[in-house]
């Protein structure tokens, strides 16, 4: 069965979020690079390819399913942050905005009986919580190491995605 117009249109702007996602955190980790937050910067750029799999992932579900990818504009992102911390909270920000678009996507699926796509968002609404859960512990360390232990928290980051 090839897939609804309706889910066409709705797969098609989860990839447009999950593109500027991927710029967006593309564009923290140059500004961690310009400001020399070298294990941030290896971390969000990691993140960014992450987010980039994401839209492929569903272009390629949509093409398997008889759809269009129909790619648009990407907005342009914010450039700069006043610190590291601030950094991660935007990130946070914007994956509880990714998990809500999820969602919605989700819908959608429920809403024109599409069981194979049900399947499919059933994947990406586990894996927000994935990406909620390292996003808020990475905040967390931030709280607890105070601005002296931000050059701690940036060697373990970049440790931590080799
Ligand atoms: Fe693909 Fe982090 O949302």
């Amino acid at each position: 069965m090839d897939i609804n117009k309706k889910m066409q249109d709705a797969f098609n702007a989860q990839i447009k979020e999950e593109l500027y996602a991927s710029h967006l955190y593309l564009q923290m980790a140059f500004w961690f690079s310009k400001e020399g937050w070298n294990g941030f910067a290896g971390w969000m750029g990691k993140q960014s390819h992450e987010e980039k799999e994401h839209a492929m992932d569903m272009a390629k579900f949509l093409v398997d399913r008889g759809g269009e990818v129909l790619l648009t504009d990407i907005p342009s992102v914010q450039t700069s942050w006043d610190s590291p911390l601030d950094v991660f909270k935007d990130a946070m920000a914007h994956e509880q905005h990714v998990s809500a678009q999820i969602e919605k996507l989700a819908d959608v699926a429920d809403e024109v009986q599409d069981r194979a796509a049900a399947n499919f968002c059933a994947k990406y609404v586990d894996e927000q919580v994935e990406e909620e859960k390292t996003m808020r512990d990475i905040l967390n360390l931030f709280k607890h190491a105070g601005g002296a232990g931000f050059a701690l928290i940036d060697h373990i980051i970049g440790e931590s995605r080799k």
